[in-house]
């Protein structure tokens, strides 16, 4: 499609990219790193009678969402202000955008009105409802709304406009990416996938099940785009529904994934060991020091790996930090791990492998051995550590 000035591009008729690229945020949720920056895509939909916007942008771009609003159109005449989810990064500017737009509504969600209300101090009669049972009419386009909650808060909803068959389903779906490029198929499919699973991997995982339900209304819908509001779309909708398919489903990867923290190379050593023993079965292993791994590429591991071992020194009578952090991660994010082992050294005395059983508990995680060594891994430890390759072996062919 043609790019036009303000750096705004026409993604099907009448309908436009005005979103802001933000390249050098560093962090997310002050938790994921975003090695290349991300984006707040937002999407001016230009009907011949109305026209809306759908999303708008992160605190401190409302300027330059105005400025491409204007490319188009008097942002005072836009009519809806769609809210697919109330989260900041998408939200916040919705107030200023109607404080501008003062004969417009706020278009969202039964939950995204309260949400809209509490955090932005939307007016209850600026807000307009909608569900799958409702269409907004804009002349030659129409806004249709599609329920998915818990994608990822609770007044998650898309939107959907049959006519050009432009998906817009906000947080689903997106990348943290905010290079020039705006299409996957630019980007590099393959490049797009590993950044879409990271991205997955934070904000998606939790929420497995309601994904499920999500993709198949998306399959049903047969889109021909799908425009997110981070990162790059998909004009082959088909990639990045098969992906998450795999990723939010219940098939598993015969893999292992090993995330250690070592200080003197005894841990290592023993996790090490059993690496090689997974290998000699035939079985992938992603093997990863905490210590100079981004917690972004251990998120993006748990999204298919159903078995976790947790490499970790005792320090001070309890689990190295660094493997707390780790292990912790895994239970935030309710990653879809099935089963955990830990492998661990100490000096004089013991206390990693307990703690770390402990973070575990209220999971469904099972923990297969817990193998403690003091010192370096003798002929015993190491007889264990080769019988336990041969439990998850056993355990990965239990899997579906
Ligand atoms: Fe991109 Fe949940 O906000």
């Amino acid at each position: 499609m043609a790019k036009l000035p303000m750096g705004t591009i026409t993604i099907a008729p009448n309908i436009h990219w005005v979103g802001t690229k933000d390249p050098s945020r560093r962090l997310f949720d002050g938790l994921i790193p975003l090695p290349h920056g991300t984006s707040y895509n937002a999407y001016l939909v230009m009907g011949t009678d109305k026209t809306a916007l759908i999303d708008t942008t992160n605190p401190g771009f409302e300027n330059e969402l105005v400025d491409k609003v204007s490319q188009h159109m008097d942002p005072t005449a836009i009519d809806y202000v769609v809210m697919n989810h109330a989260e900041p990064d998408h939200a916040s500017a919705c107030a200023h955008m109607l404080s501008l737009a003062k004969g417009a509504k706020l278009v969202t969600s039964a939950k995204g009105k309260e949400a809209a209300m509490m955090y932005f101090a939307v007016p209850e009669e600026k807000i307009e409802v909608v569900d799958e049972s409702s269409s907004l009419e804009l002349g030659g386009k129409t806004l249709k709304f599609i329920d998915a909650p818990w994608l990822h808060w609770p007044e998650t909803m898309f939107t959907y406009i049959p006519e050009d068959g432009v998906l817009f389903p906000c947080d689903f779906f997106g990348s943290h990416i905010a290079y020039g490029e705006f299409y996957a198929d630019e980007f590099g499919n393959g490049h797009t996938l590993e950044l879409a699973k990271l991205y997955f991997a934070e904000i998606m995982m939790p929420f497995r099940k309601p994904a499920m339900k999500a993709i198949e209304k998306v399959k049903a819908l047969e889109p021909k785009l799908i425009a997110p509001s981070h990162g790059v779309m998909y004009r082959e909708p088909k990639l990045i529904i098969d992906a998450y398919t795999d990723w939010a489903g219940e098939k598993m990867k015969r893999k292992v994934l090993i995330a250690y923290v070592s200080m003197w190379g005894r841990t290592e050593h023993m996790v090490k060991v059993l690496k090689e023993a997974l290998i000699s079965k035939g079985i992938e292993v992603q093997m990863f020091d905490l210590t100079v791994t981004s917690i972004g590429e251990v998120a993006k591991q748990l999204v298919d790996s159903p078995v976790l071992v947790i490499g970790a020194p005792t320090v001070l009578g309890g689990a190295h930090p660094v493997a707390t952090y780790g292990t912790l991660l895994t239970k935030t994010l309710r990653a879809p791990t099935k089963h955990v082992a830990i492998l661990s050294s100490y000096g004089w005395s013991g206390g990693a492998v307990k703690q770390l059983e402990g973070l575990l508990e209220g999971t469904n995680i099972d923990v297969l051995d817990a193998v403690d060594s003091k010192g370096p891994a003798g002929d015993e430890e190491i007889s264990r550590i080769l019988k336990l390759a041969d439990t998850i072996a056993g355990k990965l062919d239990e899997l579906p």
